[in-house]
């Protein structure tokens, strides 16, 4: 309900335009935002690895429809990879297939993947592709299987909201990659997606015992301390240790969660995105929590 009506506003122009001016300036969007800059992000990063916490940089932005719009995108992720590099962060990269094309053509994405690709391997750098709503899902699949060939340093994210998602594990296992578990954070329609909470989160419990039991490092994305302890809990019973997978969660969301998992040993990695186009982002962090609607409106009526 709080979902469709926070999806219904992200396509109502005076809010998105008003959130836009107003979210750096009064901070509300600097709690999920490292900033506008790769400045901002670099900065954010320093500090979380300052505290033991590795990250995943992400530039925002999605459904990308110009060729040379997805060239800047490129030069982006270049220059966040030269800036992990140069500046010896701890991170790795996520990126977003729509970003890089996929909108407008497969092989022109690809292409784009390959570029970031090429700069991160001269790194040794991980990349993570994220997965997107369910119409990508099967081109993301694909984009990730032909990376693969030539790149063994990349991954890619399953939601398990999706019906299809044991599948998909279960190949991903074979192939041995790393795979990010999510619940997933796109309106679905019943005919892919599971609607009930319950089915979402009982699915996520029942991948992640087979990411721990067969896949690769597997990371498990969630802010939800129940997916957490169910999969703490089936590690220690079947005796598969703490350095072999890890937990990821978003900047500015549970930082006590993230903080008592590392003290007791566990890896966790937060999920780091910076750049102008903030608010699609922004926009799904709200739909997630009604708490979030209100640290919107706290930071707005403080402002004043
Ligand atoms: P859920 O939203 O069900 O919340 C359960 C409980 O978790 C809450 O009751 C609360 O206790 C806690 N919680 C959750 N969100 C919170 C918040 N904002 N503040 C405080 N507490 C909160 N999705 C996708 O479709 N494709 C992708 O590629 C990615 N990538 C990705 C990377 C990383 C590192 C993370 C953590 C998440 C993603 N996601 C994603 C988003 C994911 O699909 C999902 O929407 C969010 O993680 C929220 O789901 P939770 O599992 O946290 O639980």
């Amino acid at each position: 309900m709080l979902k469709s009506l926070v999806y219904a506003l992200s396509d109502n122009r005076t809010i998105t335009g008003f959130l836009s001016r107003r979210g750096m300036s009064s901070g509300f969007a600097r709690r999920f935002v490292a900033g506008e800059t790769l400045e901002d992000a670099v900065r954010c990063v320093r500090e979380l690895n300052g505290k033991g916490i590795p990250c995943s940089l992400n530039f925002l932005g999605e459904h990308v429809k110009d060729r040379r719009m997805a060239a800047a995108v490129v030069d982006s992720y270049l220059a966040a990879l030269d800036g992990i590099q140069e500046q010896k962060l701890d991170s790795n990269l996520s990126v977003k297939p729509s970003q890089l094309g996929l909108d407008i053509d497969f092989d022109f994405c690809l292409a784009n993947l390959q570029t970031v690709m090429e700069r991160a391997a001269r790194y040794g750098l991980f990349v993570r592709i994220d997965m997107e709503g369910s119409e990508y899902t099967e081109r993301t699949l694909e984009l990730h299987r032909k990376i693969r060939e030539r790149f063994p340093l990349v991954g890619t994210v399953i939601q398990s909201m999706l019906r299809r998602s044991a599948g998909d594990i279960r190949d991903l296992n074979a192939m041995k990659s790393r795979v990010r578990l999510v619940k997933g954070a796109y309106k679905e329609p019943p005919a892919v997606a599971f609607q009930k909470k319950s089915e979402v989160d009982e699915w996520f419990q029942r991948l992640s015992e087979m990411l721990l039991r067969d896949g690769v490092f597997p990371a498990l994305a969630t802010q939800d301390p129940a997916m957490i302890d169910h999969a703490v809990r089936f590690a220690d019973r079947n005796r598969i240790p703490k350095e072999s997978y890890e937990f990821q969660m978003i900047l500015g969301v549970r930082r006590d969660l993230q903080e008592s998992l590392k003290k007791e040993g566990y890896g966790v990695r937060v999920y780091v995105p910076f750049g102008k186009q903030w608010l699609p982002y922004f926009m799904r962090r709200l739909a997630e929590r009604p708490a979030n609607i209100l640290f919107v409106l706290r930071n707005l009526i403080a402002e004043r």
